[in-house]
């Protein structure tokens, strides 16, 4: 059985689970888009999300190049009282997204960064794929990762290739138990 994080209270009882794809200096965006291709990380990402919920910020929706994600539900945050998005949920509010979540066992939260800032103080594990590199004028960036507050499980670098310009690196961090 999962243990959750004590700080998020009632509202949602399964593993809330963020992923990203960050830069040296936690950047993962820039003008609406990510900051490179690496096909690896995009299959590892589907592995890991496929078959759950994903939750994510109006603006990573529209960035998706084919809308919702298949094989997922999908759910949009936006302030927007009347939006509609083709294959998605809507939701306007955390509690609005725990509504729709009550029989999920884990739920992912893709970002981008509004919305990994309002998720990471309540997320049990991170998903972190860090590309080893510094991107110049990205404009959207992951929060600052606490080495206090989380455990790394686990750790696979890759290398550079013909189809990868980077070294990336996936990890697995989980939160620390609370000891209050
Ligand atoms: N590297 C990665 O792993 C990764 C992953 C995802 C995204 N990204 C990148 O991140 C960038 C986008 O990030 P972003 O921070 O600009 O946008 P975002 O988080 O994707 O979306 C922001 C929008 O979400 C809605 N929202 C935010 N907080 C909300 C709340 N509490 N309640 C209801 N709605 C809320 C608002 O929509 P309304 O304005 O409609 O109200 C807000 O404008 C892009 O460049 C994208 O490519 C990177």
């Amino acid at each position: 059985m999962h243990q959750t994080n004590s700080s998020k209270g009632n509202e949602f009882s399964g593993e809330i689970a963020m992923i990203v794809a960050a830069d040296e200096n936690n950047a993962i965006g820039k003008k609406g888009n990510l900051l490179c291709h690496l096909p690896n990380d995009l299959k590892h990402f589907k592995q890991i999300t496929e078959h759950h919920t994903v939750v994510m910020g109006r603006k990573t929706f529209e960035s998706l190049p084919k809308g919702a994600l298949p094989n997922r539900k999908n759910i949009v945050m936006t302030s927007q009282k009347d939006a509609k998005f083709n294959d998605c949920i809507v939701c306007h509010s955390l509690d609005e997204v725990w509504k729709h979540c009550e029989n999920e066992d884990k739920v992912f939260f893709i970002g981008g960064e509004q919305i990994y800032k309002l998720i990471i103080d309540k997320a049990d594990t991170l998903h972190l794929t860090r590309i080893h590199h510094a991107f110049p004028d990205a404009d959207t960036f992951f929060p600052a990762i606490d080495p206090n507050e989380w455990t790394l499980v686990e750790e696979k670098q890759q290398d550079a290739d013909d189809r990868h310009p980077f070294d990336y690196t996936f990890f697995t961090y989980i939160r620390k138990k609370q000891t209050k």
